[in-house]
Protein backbone atom coordinates (compact mmCIF):
# COMPACT_ATOMS: atom_id res chain seq x y z
CA UNK A 1 0.00 0.00 0.00
CA UNK A 2 1.79 3.26 -0.63
CA UNK A 3 1.60 6.09 1.67
CA UNK A 4 0.65 9.80 0.46
CA UNK A 5 2.78 11.80 -0.97
CA UNK A 6 2.20 14.96 1.53
CA UNK A 7 3.59 12.30 4.25
CA UNK A 8 6.62 10.72 2.62
CA UNK A 9 7.79 13.97 1.13
CA UNK A 10 7.78 16.23 5.39
CA UNK A 11 11.59 14.93 5.36
CA UNK A 12 12.39 15.88 1.69
CA UNK A 13 15.43 13.68 1.63
CA UNK A 14 18.70 13.64 1.37
CA UNK A 15 21.85 13.72 4.49
CA UNK A 16 19.84 15.95 7.51
CA UNK A 17 23.55 16.49 8.94
CA UNK A 18 22.63 14.48 12.30
CA UNK A 19 24.84 11.35 11.92
CA UNK A 20 27.19 12.81 13.91
CA UNK A 21 24.62 13.71 17.15
CA UNK A 22 23.72 9.73 17.00
CA UNK A 23 27.40 8.78 17.05
CA UNK A 24 28.00 10.85 20.17
CA UNK A 25 24.78 9.62 21.25
CA UNK A 26 25.82 5.75 21.02
CA UNK A 27 29.66 6.36 22.10
CA UNK A 28 27.92 7.79 25.22
CA UNK A 29 25.45 4.72 25.40
CA UNK A 30 28.59 2.59 25.31
CA UNK A 31 30.24 4.22 28.10
CA UNK A 32 32.42 6.60 26.65
CA UNK A 33 33.27 10.04 28.47
CA UNK A 34 31.13 12.01 25.31
CA UNK A 35 30.63 15.58 26.72
CA UNK A 36 27.13 16.41 24.60
CA UNK A 37 27.09 19.87 23.15
CA UNK A 38 24.31 19.00 20.52
CA UNK A 39 21.17 18.90 22.90
CA UNK A 40 18.66 22.12 22.64
CA UNK A 41 17.60 21.25 26.16
CA UNK A 42 18.08 22.87 30.05
CA UNK A 43 20.62 20.69 32.08
CA UNK A 44 17.66 21.13 34.64
CA UNK A 45 14.02 20.30 35.05
CA UNK A 46 10.90 21.56 35.22
CA UNK A 47 11.04 23.36 38.46
CA UNK A 48 9.07 21.81 41.64
CA UNK A 49 6.29 24.69 41.98
CA UNK A 50 4.90 23.85 38.70
CA UNK A 51 4.95 19.93 39.25
CA UNK A 52 3.10 20.92 41.94
CA UNK A 53 0.64 22.79 40.45
CA UNK A 54 0.63 20.26 37.70
CA UNK A 55 0.02 17.29 40.39
CA UNK A 56 -2.88 19.47 42.25
CA UNK A 57 -4.53 19.99 39.07
CA UNK A 58 -5.03 16.29 37.85
CA UNK A 59 -5.88 14.98 41.29
CA UNK A 60 -7.90 17.46 41.88
CA UNK A 61 -10.25 15.96 38.61
CA UNK A 62 -8.66 18.40 35.72
CA UNK A 63 -8.33 15.38 33.19
CA UNK A 64 -11.73 15.36 31.60
CA UNK A 65 -11.58 16.67 27.83
CA UNK A 66 -10.47 21.04 28.19
CA UNK A 67 -11.96 23.32 25.53
CA UNK A 68 -9.99 22.79 22.37
CA UNK A 69 -8.46 26.29 22.21
CA UNK A 70 -7.07 26.31 25.54
CA UNK A 71 -8.59 27.24 28.84
CA UNK A 72 -10.17 31.03 28.82
CA UNK A 73 -7.95 32.06 32.20
CA UNK A 74 -4.62 30.39 30.09
CA UNK A 75 -5.59 32.54 27.02
CA UNK A 76 -6.41 35.53 29.02
CA UNK A 77 -2.99 35.51 30.96
CA UNK A 78 -0.88 34.90 27.36
CA UNK A 79 -2.55 37.91 25.49
CA UNK A 80 -1.52 39.84 28.94
CA UNK A 81 1.70 38.74 28.36
CA UNK A 82 1.63 39.58 24.97
CA UNK A 83 0.06 42.58 25.33
CA UNK A 84 2.70 43.75 28.20
CA UNK A 85 5.85 42.63 25.27
CA UNK A 86 4.20 44.49 22.74
CA UNK A 87 1.84 47.28 23.65
CA UNK A 88 -0.93 46.03 20.99
CA UNK A 89 -4.24 45.05 22.78
CA UNK A 90 -4.71 41.13 22.72
CA UNK A 91 -7.11 39.08 24.47
CA UNK A 92 -8.11 35.82 24.93
CA UNK A 93 -9.53 35.90 21.22
CA UNK A 94 -5.95 36.41 19.96
CA UNK A 95 -4.38 33.33 21.37
CA UNK A 96 -5.40 29.68 20.93
CA UNK A 97 -3.16 26.87 23.23
CA UNK A 98 -1.44 24.42 20.98
CA UNK A 99 0.53 21.53 22.02
CA UNK A 100 4.17 23.05 21.93
CA UNK A 101 6.05 25.20 19.22
CA UNK A 102 6.30 23.00 16.90
CA UNK A 103 2.26 22.32 16.64
CA UNK A 104 2.22 25.97 16.63
CA UNK A 105 4.57 26.32 13.47
CA UNK A 106 2.16 23.58 12.24
CA UNK A 107 -0.78 25.00 12.91
CA UNK A 108 0.48 28.78 11.55
CA UNK A 109 1.86 27.54 8.67
CA UNK A 110 -1.95 25.60 7.72
CA UNK A 111 -3.64 28.78 8.20
CA UNK A 112 -2.01 30.88 5.97
CA UNK A 113 -0.62 28.59 3.05
CA UNK A 114 -2.65 26.71 0.40
CA UNK A 115 -0.90 23.32 -0.72
CA UNK A 116 1.78 24.69 -3.36
CA UNK A 117 2.06 28.22 -1.84
CA UNK A 118 5.84 29.29 -1.14
CA UNK A 119 6.49 29.82 2.27
CA UNK A 120 9.65 31.32 2.75
CA UNK A 121 12.15 30.92 5.88
CA UNK A 122 15.61 31.74 6.77
CA UNK A 123 18.55 29.69 6.66
CA UNK A 124 20.31 28.93 8.91
CA UNK A 125 16.77 27.20 10.45
CA UNK A 126 15.54 25.44 13.52
CA UNK A 127 15.22 21.57 11.72
CA UNK A 128 12.12 21.18 11.79
CA UNK A 129 11.36 24.13 9.26
CA UNK A 130 11.29 23.07 5.82
CA UNK A 131 9.48 19.86 6.83
CA UNK A 132 6.83 21.75 8.69
CA UNK A 133 6.12 23.83 5.46
CA UNK A 134 6.12 20.60 3.79
CA UNK A 135 3.85 18.75 5.68
CA UNK A 136 1.06 21.88 4.96
CA UNK A 137 1.59 21.45 1.50
CA UNK A 138 3.23 24.51 0.92
CA UNK A 139 6.85 25.12 -0.96
CA UNK A 140 9.71 25.95 1.19
CA UNK A 141 11.91 28.53 -0.19
CA UNK A 142 15.31 29.59 1.99
CA UNK A 143 17.02 32.97 2.28
CA UNK A 144 20.36 33.36 3.53
CA UNK A 145 21.31 35.19 6.64
CA UNK A 146 24.95 35.16 6.51
CA UNK A 147 28.01 34.56 8.80
CA UNK A 148 29.48 37.98 7.90
CA UNK A 149 26.58 40.18 8.69
CA UNK A 150 26.30 38.58 12.30
CA UNK A 151 23.12 35.93 10.93
CA UNK A 152 21.04 38.87 10.55
CA UNK A 153 19.11 38.56 7.16
CA UNK A 154 19.31 41.91 4.69
CA UNK A 155 16.40 43.54 3.22
CA UNK A 156 17.44 43.17 -0.79
CA UNK A 157 17.56 39.14 0.06
CA UNK A 158 14.79 39.01 1.92
CA UNK A 159 12.99 41.18 -1.31
CA UNK A 160 14.40 39.03 -3.19
CA UNK A 161 12.67 35.69 -1.46
CA UNK A 162 9.05 37.38 -1.14
CA UNK A 163 8.63 38.04 -4.49
CA UNK A 164 5.30 35.38 -5.03
CA UNK A 165 5.29 33.76 -1.42
CA UNK A 166 2.71 33.55 1.00
CA UNK A 167 4.61 33.73 4.66
CA UNK A 168 7.86 34.61 6.27
CA UNK A 169 8.43 32.69 8.71
CA UNK A 170 11.68 34.16 11.31
CA UNK A 171 13.19 33.35 14.57
CA UNK A 172 14.79 35.76 17.16
CA UNK A 173 16.30 35.09 19.69
CA UNK A 174 17.73 32.49 16.91
CA UNK A 175 18.20 28.50 16.96
CA UNK A 176 21.08 27.82 15.73
CA UNK A 177 22.72 30.78 15.36
CA UNK A 178 22.17 32.92 18.59
CA UNK A 179 21.10 36.44 16.81
CA UNK A 180 19.00 38.73 18.34
CA UNK A 181 17.28 40.29 15.41
CA UNK A 182 18.14 44.33 15.22
CA UNK A 183 15.65 46.95 15.58
CA UNK A 184 16.42 47.28 11.50
CA UNK A 185 16.41 43.75 10.39
CA UNK A 186 12.71 43.87 12.10
CA UNK A 187 11.48 46.64 10.59
CA UNK A 188 12.90 45.74 6.81
CA UNK A 189 11.70 42.36 7.93
CA UNK A 190 8.09 44.63 8.87
CA UNK A 191 8.52 46.31 5.43
CA UNK A 192 8.96 43.46 3.51
CA UNK A 193 5.61 41.51 4.44
CA UNK A 194 3.99 44.82 4.16
CA UNK A 195 5.79 45.62 0.56
CA UNK A 196 4.75 41.71 -0.57
CA UNK A 197 1.83 41.21 1.35
CA UNK A 198 3.26 38.09 3.29
CA UNK A 199 2.04 36.74 6.39
CA UNK A 200 4.53 36.89 8.87
CA UNK A 201 5.21 33.62 11.52
CA UNK A 202 7.37 34.62 14.10
CA UNK A 203 8.80 32.05 16.18
CA UNK A 204 9.54 33.82 19.58
CA UNK A 205 10.21 30.53 22.00
CA UNK A 206 13.60 32.03 22.83
CA UNK A 207 12.25 35.47 23.88
CA UNK A 208 13.01 35.22 27.62
CA UNK A 209 17.11 34.35 26.63
CA UNK A 210 18.26 37.74 25.69
CA UNK A 211 21.58 38.89 26.06
CA UNK A 212 22.73 42.06 23.92
CA UNK A 213 19.66 44.39 22.49
CA UNK A 214 16.18 43.78 23.12
CA UNK A 215 13.47 41.38 21.93
CA UNK A 216 10.81 42.68 19.31
CA UNK A 217 8.23 40.93 18.75
CA UNK A 218 7.36 42.30 14.89
CA UNK A 219 3.46 42.27 16.56
CA UNK A 220 4.49 45.96 17.71
CA UNK A 221 5.54 47.19 14.43
CA UNK A 222 2.79 49.50 13.05
CA UNK A 223 0.60 47.49 10.61
CA UNK A 224 2.10 44.61 11.46
CA UNK A 225 -0.15 42.81 14.08
CA UNK A 226 -3.28 41.80 10.97
CA UNK A 227 -0.38 39.93 9.64
CA UNK A 228 1.82 38.59 12.17
CA UNK A 229 1.19 34.93 14.22
CA UNK A 230 3.23 34.87 17.13
CA UNK A 231 4.55 31.43 17.98
CA UNK A 232 5.59 30.69 21.03
CA UNK A 233 5.76 27.94 23.83
CA UNK A 234 6.96 27.08 27.70
CA UNK A 235 9.20 24.81 26.42
CA UNK A 236 12.80 27.17 26.61
CA UNK A 237 11.02 29.72 28.89
CA UNK A 238 10.12 27.72 31.96
CA UNK A 239 12.36 24.56 30.87
CA UNK A 240 9.10 22.37 29.95
CA UNK A 241 10.10 20.51 26.56
CA UNK A 242 8.07 17.38 28.17
CA UNK A 243 5.10 19.73 29.29
CA UNK A 244 3.74 20.52 25.58
CA UNK A 245 2.16 23.49 25.96
CA UNK A 246 2.50 26.30 23.63
CA UNK A 247 0.22 28.78 21.60
CA UNK A 248 -0.28 31.07 18.24
CA UNK A 249 -1.01 34.70 18.92
CA UNK A 250 -2.75 36.47 15.77
CA UNK A 251 -5.71 38.03 14.61
CA UNK A 252 -9.00 36.66 16.21
CA UNK A 253 -10.36 35.01 12.35
CA UNK A 254 -6.87 32.98 12.51
CA UNK A 255 -7.31 32.00 15.78
CA UNK A 256 -11.01 31.17 15.12
CA UNK A 257 -9.38 28.76 11.61
CA UNK A 258 -6.77 27.24 14.26
CA UNK A 259 -9.85 26.04 16.56
CA UNK A 260 -11.42 24.45 14.29
CA UNK A 261 -7.61 22.43 12.44
CA UNK A 262 -7.12 21.85 16.41
CA UNK A 263 -10.68 20.15 16.77
CA UNK A 264 -9.80 17.66 13.79
CA UNK A 265 -6.53 17.50 15.10
CA UNK A 266 -5.21 17.57 18.67
CA UNK A 267 -8.49 18.21 19.99
CA UNK A 268 -6.82 20.56 22.87
CA UNK A 269 -4.11 20.59 25.35
CA UNK A 270 -3.96 18.54 28.67
CA UNK A 271 -5.80 20.56 31.32
CA UNK A 272 -4.01 20.09 34.04
CA UNK A 273 -1.04 21.13 31.91
CA UNK A 274 -2.61 24.13 31.09
CA UNK A 275 -2.74 24.59 34.93
CA UNK A 276 0.57 24.50 35.55
CA UNK A 277 1.41 26.66 32.79
CA UNK A 278 -0.89 29.24 34.42
CA UNK A 279 0.37 28.44 37.71
CA UNK A 280 4.28 29.24 35.42
CA UNK A 281 3.23 32.34 34.06
CA UNK A 282 1.44 33.60 37.22
CA UNK A 283 5.16 33.58 38.50
CA UNK A 284 6.25 36.23 36.53
CA UNK A 285 9.53 37.28 34.98
CA UNK A 286 11.49 36.56 38.33
CA UNK A 287 10.60 32.63 36.98
CA UNK A 288 11.71 33.22 33.56
CA UNK A 289 15.07 34.95 34.64
CA UNK A 290 16.45 31.96 36.64
CA UNK A 291 15.50 29.64 33.82
CA UNK A 292 17.84 31.78 31.64
CA UNK A 293 19.99 32.82 34.18
CA UNK A 294 22.63 29.72 33.31
CA UNK A 295 22.59 30.39 29.66
CA UNK A 296 23.34 34.20 30.30
CA UNK A 297 26.46 33.09 32.53
CA UNK A 298 27.68 30.38 30.15
CA UNK A 299 27.43 32.61 27.36
CA UNK A 300 30.59 34.33 29.01
CA UNK A 301 32.05 31.53 29.98
CA UNK A 302 32.25 30.97 25.93
CA UNK A 303 33.49 33.94 25.33
CA UNK A 304 36.42 33.87 27.47
CA UNK A 305 37.30 29.95 27.07
CA UNK A 306 37.88 31.31 23.41
CA UNK A 307 39.36 34.71 23.90
CA UNK A 308 43.05 35.11 22.97
CA UNK A 309 42.92 32.50 19.92
CA UNK A 310 41.67 32.68 16.15
CA UNK A 311 41.06 28.86 15.24
CA UNK A 312 37.56 29.28 16.39
CA UNK A 313 35.62 32.47 16.41
CA UNK A 314 32.12 33.04 17.87
CA UNK A 315 29.16 34.53 15.93
CA UNK A 316 27.97 37.36 19.03
CA UNK A 317 25.75 35.23 21.30
CA UNK A 318 22.79 37.58 21.78
CA UNK A 319 20.22 35.22 23.12
CA UNK A 320 19.16 31.68 23.03
CA UNK A 321 21.19 28.92 24.08
CA UNK A 322 23.51 27.96 21.90
CA UNK A 323 27.19 29.58 20.37
CA UNK A 324 27.66 29.56 16.69
CA UNK A 325 31.29 28.70 16.18
CA UNK A 326 33.41 29.86 12.80
CA UNK A 327 35.68 26.68 12.25
CA UNK A 328 36.60 27.65 8.67
CA UNK A 329 40.38 28.78 9.81
CA UNK A 330 40.49 25.14 9.97
CA UNK A 331 39.43 24.37 6.42
CA UNK A 332 37.28 21.75 7.51
CA UNK A 333 33.46 21.63 6.62
CA UNK A 334 31.15 22.18 9.79
CA UNK A 335 30.50 18.62 9.32
CA UNK A 336 34.25 17.12 9.21
CA UNK A 337 34.69 19.38 12.15
CA UNK A 338 32.36 17.93 14.35
CA UNK A 339 33.20 14.11 13.33
CA UNK A 340 36.95 14.88 14.02
CA UNK A 341 36.09 17.03 17.20
CA UNK A 342 33.87 13.55 18.48
CA UNK A 343 36.87 11.11 17.28
CA UNK A 344 39.61 13.32 18.80
CA UNK A 345 38.04 14.67 22.06
CA UNK A 346 34.61 13.13 23.13
CA UNK A 347 32.82 16.09 22.18
CA UNK A 348 29.52 16.35 20.59
CA UNK A 349 28.34 18.93 18.86
CA UNK A 350 26.14 19.68 15.87
CA UNK A 351 27.29 20.40 12.27
CA UNK A 352 26.28 23.92 11.18
CA UNK A 353 25.20 22.47 7.88
CA UNK A 354 22.52 20.86 9.61
CA UNK A 355 21.02 23.84 9.42
CA UNK A 356 21.30 24.88 6.17
CA UNK A 357 23.34 25.79 3.91
CA UNK A 358 23.87 28.98 5.81
CA UNK A 359 25.85 27.14 8.97
CA UNK A 360 28.27 25.59 6.42
CA UNK A 361 31.77 26.61 8.20
CA UNK A 362 30.33 26.17 11.69
CA UNK A 363 29.45 24.12 14.51
CA UNK A 364 26.89 24.83 16.85
CA UNK A 365 27.65 24.51 20.32
CA UNK A 366 24.05 23.98 22.75
CA UNK A 367 25.56 25.83 26.51
CA UNK A 368 23.33 22.65 28.07
CA UNK A 369 25.83 21.20 30.08
CA UNK A 370 27.25 22.43 33.51
CA UNK A 371 29.74 25.23 34.08
CA UNK A 372 33.03 23.55 33.92
CA UNK A 373 31.90 20.96 31.60
CA UNK A 374 32.07 23.55 29.08
CA UNK A 375 34.51 25.50 29.39
CA UNK A 376 36.39 22.71 29.85
CA UNK A 377 35.06 21.63 26.13
CA UNK A 378 35.25 25.16 25.05
CA UNK A 379 39.10 24.73 25.45
CA UNK A 380 39.68 21.85 24.14
CA UNK A 381 37.36 22.57 20.88
CA UNK A 382 40.19 25.68 20.52
CA UNK A 383 43.03 23.86 21.26
CA UNK A 384 41.70 21.00 18.80
CA UNK A 385 41.09 23.26 15.79
CA UNK A 386 44.10 25.11 16.63
CA UNK A 387 46.35 21.76 15.87
CA UNK A 388 44.31 22.37 12.52
CA UNK A 389 45.53 25.57 11.19
CA UNK A 390 47.41 25.52 8.77
C1 LIG B 1 13.48 27.83 17.15
C2 LIG B 1 12.60 26.79 17.73
N1 LIG B 1 11.28 26.82 17.46
C3 LIG B 1 10.44 25.91 17.94
C4 LIG B 1 10.90 24.88 18.75
C5 LIG B 1 9.91 23.88 19.25
O1 LIG B 1 9.55 24.17 20.55
P1 LIG B 1 8.59 23.21 21.39
O2 LIG B 1 9.46 22.34 22.23
O3 LIG B 1 7.76 24.12 22.22
O4 LIG B 1 7.77 22.43 20.43
C6 LIG B 1 12.26 24.81 19.08
C7 LIG B 1 12.78 23.71 19.91
O5 LIG B 1 13.96 23.48 20.06
C8 LIG B 1 13.14 25.78 18.56
O6 LIG B 1 14.45 25.77 18.82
Amino acid sequence: MKLSSRITHITGGGSDGWSVHYRALALKASGAPVTLLSMGEHDTRTDPSILAAMDAAARGGNTGYSPVPGFPSLRKAVAARIERQTGVPTGPDNVIIVPGGQAALFAAHHAVCDPGDTAVFIDPYYATYPGTIRAVGAVPRAVMAHADNGFQPLRADLDAAAKGAKSLLVNSPNNPTGAVYSEQTMHDIADVCRDNDLWLISDEVYDTQVWDGTHISPRALPGMAERTLIVNSMSKSHAMTGSRVGWVCGPAEVIHAIHNLATHNTYGVAGFVQDAALFALGQGAAAEDAVAAPFRRRRQIVMDALAGQNAVRAAPISGAMYAMLDVRATGMSGEDFANALLDAELIGVMPGESFGAGGAGHIRVAMTVADDLLADALRRIASFAGTLVR
